[in-house]
């Protein structure tokens, strides 16, 4: 089994949408997945009530190990709760301030695979362009400011379930992040 945390110091960086997301792709790839609510918010729990999505969303840590391939945590926005998960995907909107905070949370985290990805970017803005660059050849993961990723959570669902403007876009650039996840890149 795979444990994949999304966390991040920051709120509003795209934790659950992201959560959300992966869990459909790896759903979608025909993995058996169960994502983990950690998060106070309970957001995730909130779009899982609306009964749409393919797969579950529990509300707690579950109390025996799950038999699932992948266990997916969304975290609050809490400096102090680094995930005891192998992988940590951390979403950062492209902005210096998500830079500084990450930067300053990943001080505290050993051991772990690390993998930042760029959330909501808006290309036409230069000093967004800049940022991700610069990241991107770090090895950062990308994903665009796309307007499906909103109506599809505002529905109870996933872009996975959409077939509108954007959606296989967005499918595609999820998708390249369970690829990666899978690869152990
Ligand atoms: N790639 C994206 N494109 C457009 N909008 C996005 C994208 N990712 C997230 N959003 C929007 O940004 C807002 C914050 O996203 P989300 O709730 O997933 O962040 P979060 O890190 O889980 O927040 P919190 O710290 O409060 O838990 C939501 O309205 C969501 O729909
Ligand atoms: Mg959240």
């Amino acid at each position: 089994m795979r444990r994949v945390a999304f966390w991040s110091p920051k709120g509003g960086a795209g934790k659950t949408t992201l959560a959300l997301n992966f869990a459909a792709a790896a759903n979608k790839a025909g993995y058996k997945v169960l994502v983990c609510d950690l998060d106070p918010q309970k957001s995730a729990t909130d779009i899982f009530s609306e009964n749409k999505l393919p797969f579950s969303v529990i509300p707690s840590q579950p109390a025996v190990m799950p038999s699932v391939d992948f266990l997916i945590y969304d975290h609050p926005p809490l400096m102090s709760s680094i995930p005891e998960v192998e992988t940590i995907i951390i979403p950062m909107r492209p902005s210096i301030l998500d830079l500084k905070a990450v930067s300053r949370a990943l001080r505290a985290i050993r051991d772990k695979r690390i993998i930042k990805c760029i959330n909501a970017l808006d290309i036409r803005r230069h000093e967004e362009r800049f940022i991700a660059t610069k990241l991107y050849a770090q090895g950062a993961h990308l994903v665009r400011d796309r307007s499906i990723y909103v109506s599809s959570l505002a529905k109870g669902e996933t872009v996975f379930q959409q077939e509108g403007y954007g959606a296989k876009d967005a499918q595609n650039e999820i998708n390249r992040l369970l690829e990666r996840v899978i690869a152990g890149n």
